[in-house]
């Protein structure tokens, strides 16, 4: 069954238009092509801006945000696999369900605040549908109380849902702090996956 899975996997992969996008350019992953999408039309990476990139591995949005906010800017990134280094990215290895990961994450941010808070974190999949979404929503919602420490006022977040249970209680949660809440599913978000995006704009403390 795995084998099957992994199979039809391969197949959708190599057909995938990002996924050759990807192999020719410099990217690590068709990830990037989500992040690009958005940013294209939100404009939401400026230059000299601080960054935070949550499960940031293999790298594709950290090695964006590093292009866009140039020599002068800063990108924190996090995960719990390594990442490969990248030039002007402090990368954090750990588990941001842990407290010393986001206390960590937070001293290389400092005073100042960041500009935009990223997260593109996924649960490990089980295939059961409630719980994969109970930790997705769970794992947001972390998110979102990070904000609280890590954003200046004014910032904004982007972060990954999966379409469910608990999506429109998270959507009202982050209308509370922030000024204007849209949903995003980049073309390069497969269609047939229920993940997608929501733009949390203007932090307000
Ligand atoms: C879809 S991948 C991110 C791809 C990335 N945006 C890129 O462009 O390369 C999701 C990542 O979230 C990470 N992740 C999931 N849960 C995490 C956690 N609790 N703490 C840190 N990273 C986590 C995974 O290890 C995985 O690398």
């Amino acid at each position: 069954m795995v084998k099957k899975i992994n199979t039809q996997w391969l197949r959708a992969q190599n057909k995938d238009q990002y996924v050759k996008q990807a192999r020719d350019s410099h990217y690590r992953s068709r990830a990037i092509y989500k992040l690009q999408e958005i940013d294209q039309k939100d404009k939401i990476i400026k230059p000299n801006a601080c960054v935070v990139d949550l499960g940031s591995a293999p790298g594709s949005w950290s090695q964006y945000a590093s292009e866009r906010v140039g020599a002068e800017g800063r990108v924190v990134s996090v995960d719990v696999l390594p990442m490969e280094p990248l030039e002007r990215v402090l990368f954090i290895l750990g588990d941001f369900t842990e407290a010393a990961t986001e206390n960590e994450c937070l001293g290389y941010i400092g005073k100042q605040g960041a500009d935009l808070v990223m997260s593109d974190m996924a649960p490990n999949l089980t295939g059961i549908r409630t719980t994969d979404q109970a930790r997705s929503t769970a794992l947001a919602e972390l998110v979102y109380n990070f904000c609280y420490r890590a954003l200046k006022p004014g910032g904004d977040l982007v972060v990954k849902l999966f379409e469910g249970t608990g999506t429109d209680e998270y959507r009202r949660l982050l209308q509370a702090r922030f000024t204007k809440i849209m949903t995003r599913k980049p073309d390069a978000s497969r269609d047939k996956s229920r993940e997608f995006y929501v733009l949390a704009r203007s932090y307000r403390l």
